[in-house]
């Protein structure tokens, strides 16, 4: 098999074995406030691994865009990367451990598709502590598919999850495959690096609580990641994944355009660059907030990393261009917002050369001692220094990080407990009050759109039992007229008692219907519509009240905006 094949043979795979394709979401998480970014394929799916029906069914695939700066510091060995790929497959209580091992060696070694040599496998598997027992099921399952290295290993290399603070999680089973032209040792020793890790089979049958304890969940779940860009050089016959055809195009203009060929140096900017083009692609702009500063971060030390290797002029918007034509195949979103993500890389690279200069003074008037968690943060607030960069600035002078992260976080504090639930569907829990106040987001959307005109684009929603928040692209403020108007409508619907329907569909027919929604990820799959008369219809995973006469009268109590062109309204039920 052909690596450029790697995507559709999945695929087709896993719908061989009666798996539903699903949609590779968003970068940004739609359905898990606590983080930033999606961080695996199964992120979207945690109301589902959670018990809710899924509209596609208990058995998906997918291909997933993730983002992980917890591996940052990892970036430019052979392996790691902060944007990827994932491959996944997904039982929502339907089968579990045998199956799921037997399928993926069956992916890895048949001929039609991985074709690896079992010789040159290795697995981990869960060996047990307080909380979950020793995975001896997979033990099993491995051994009798000829598997001869099976490592059990402790919670911190084999228990995933939850993705967030809270959540789906479990034991897992990681298997390795050795990419070396190096004979295969007889021993597997998860510390070598050739012992590349390919898959990653998660058995998700534990709920992490508020409280940190691991109650059992309603249903057994497995979770499966297989690393894209890791199997992709495999599959090319390369060691690491800079040197895949993934990568060469971008390697090859940084090289063009710089002195050095500081290996490492190279990764770091074609790996920072790539993550930047992908989160830019989801219009988000650097700034100093949430998934912001996480973009002005990778945009900047990746400057930081191009001037060391002797890049003398503005060089991001170049490589992005290069990022774009090598990724847009597969993500046409990226080439549709390509003069965004280039305008706005060029300006934060000219925005960082201005305070760069300025920056490295206070640095260096500063930098007798260990630098203060303050100072740190000064360097960053004032002159825009990603923390990693004053680290590496400071060398063995040291820098009190902890101390800056807690600067970052008082000033961050208030922004960060108004991101928790932002966004669609980001249900703070499934209350009475939760699920009424979400029917009347739906209801509000549309009454805005009717009144204020079909600009009116849904950018965000946070609902407690309290409120509700909803965030949407609208240049100025509204007129007392204006709201008091889009109240009517709303209580209008709601005097008039209006069933609300559930209707599974696919995205088609969804589109087709004229159900409002976030189409550009959906492709091929199933979603559930829900309508309100002939008032709303939305794409949405639910849940709603079932007659509009249970929502009271919705008032709404406050509006601002928060960023250029859009707009937040808080309103309450009463
Ligand atoms: N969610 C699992 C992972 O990310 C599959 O490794």
């Amino acid at each position: 098999m052909e690596a450029k094949d790697l995507r559709k043979k999945f695929i087709e795979f896993f719908i061989s074995k009666d798996h539903k394709e699903i949609l590779n979401s968003s970068l940004i998480p739609e359905n898990d406030p606590t983080v930033l970014f999606t961080t695996a394929g199964m992120h979207p799916l945690v109301p589902y691994l959670l018990g809710q029906e899924h509209p596609s069914g208990e058995k998906l695939v997918n291909i997933q865009k993730c983002l992980r700066t917890g591996d940052i510091e990892e970036v430019g060995d052979d392996i790691h990367l902060t944007y990827f790929n994932m491959l996944g497959n997904w039982s929502l209580g339907d089968y579990w451990k045998k199956e799921a091992i037997e399928m993926s060696f069956e992916f890895l070694t048949s001929k039609k598709y991985l074709n690896f040599p079992v010789e040159k496998l290795a697995v981990s598997v869960f060996a047990g502590n307080k909380d979950a027992p020793k995975d001896s099921e997979s033990i099993k399952t491995w051994k009798s598919l000829g598997i001869k290295r099976i490592e059990p290993l402790g919670k911190k290399d084999n228990w995933w999850g939850p993705a967030g603070e809270t959540g789906p999680c479990g034991p897992d089973s990681e298997i390795f495959y050795w990419n070396s032209s190096e004979e295969v040792p007889k021993e597997f020793n998860p510390n070598d690096s050739r012992w590349v890790e390919v898959w990653n089979d998660v058995f998700m049958e534990y709920n992490k609580t508020p409280s940190g304890k691991y109650e059992p969940l309603k249903q057994k779940n497995v979770d499966t990641g297989m690393g894209y860009e890791r199997v992709y050089s495999i599959l090319e016959g390369v060691e690491n994944i800079y040197q895949s055809s993934l990568f060469t195009p971008i390697v090859e203009k940084i090289l063009e355009l710089s002195t050095s060929e500081d290996e490492k140096s190279l990764r770091i900017v074609a790996d920072h660059l790539r993550s930047a083009v992908f989160v830019l692609a989801e219009k988000i702009i650097p700034s100093n907030l949430e998934q912001g500063y996480v973009l002005r971060r990778l945009i900047r030390l990746a400057i930081r990393r191009g001037k060391l290797i002797g890049i003398e002029d503005n060089f991001t918007s170049k490589i992005a261009r290069v990022i774009i034509d090598v990724s847009k195949k597969d993500y046409p979103h990226l080439d549709k917002n390509s003069s965004f993500i280039i305008s706005e890389i060029d300006k934060e690279e000219k925005k960082f050369e201005r305070t760069l200069e300025k920056g490295m003074r206070v640095f260096e008037k500063i930098s007798g001692k260990k630098i203060s968690g303050k100072s740190a943060f000064l360097l960053f607030q004032s002159y825009g220094f990603p923390i990693e960069m004053t680290v590496e600035l400071a060398s063995e002078k040291g820098v009190d990080v902890k101390g800056y992260y807690k600067e970052l976080e008082k000033h961050q504090k208030l922004s960060r407990t108004a991101t928790k639930g932002k966004f669609a569907s980001g249900l703070a829990d499934q209350s009475e009050n939760t699920i009424k106040l979400h029917t009347a987001a739906h209801l509000l959307h549309s009454a805005l759109i009717k009144v204020l005109g079909s600009s009116c684009e849904q950018k965000g929603s946070n609902i407690n039992p309290e409120r509700l928040r909803f965030d949407f692209s609208f240049d100025r403020k509204l007129e007392e007229k204006e709201v008091r108007e889009v109240e009517d409508l709303v209580n209008e619907q709601i005097k008039k008692s209006v069933k609300v329907i559930k209707k599974e569909m696919s995205v088609d027919e969804a589109k087709k219907s004229g159900a409002m929604g976030e189409f550009s990820h959906k492709y091929g799959n199933k979603v559930f519509v829900y309508s309100i008369g002939k008032f709303s219809k939305e794409i949405c995973s639910g849940p709603h009240v079932e007659n509009t006469s249970k929502l009271g009268k919705l008032k709404i109590v406050k509006q601002k905006s928060v960023g250029a062109g859009v707009r937040r309204i808080k309103a309450v039920l009463e």
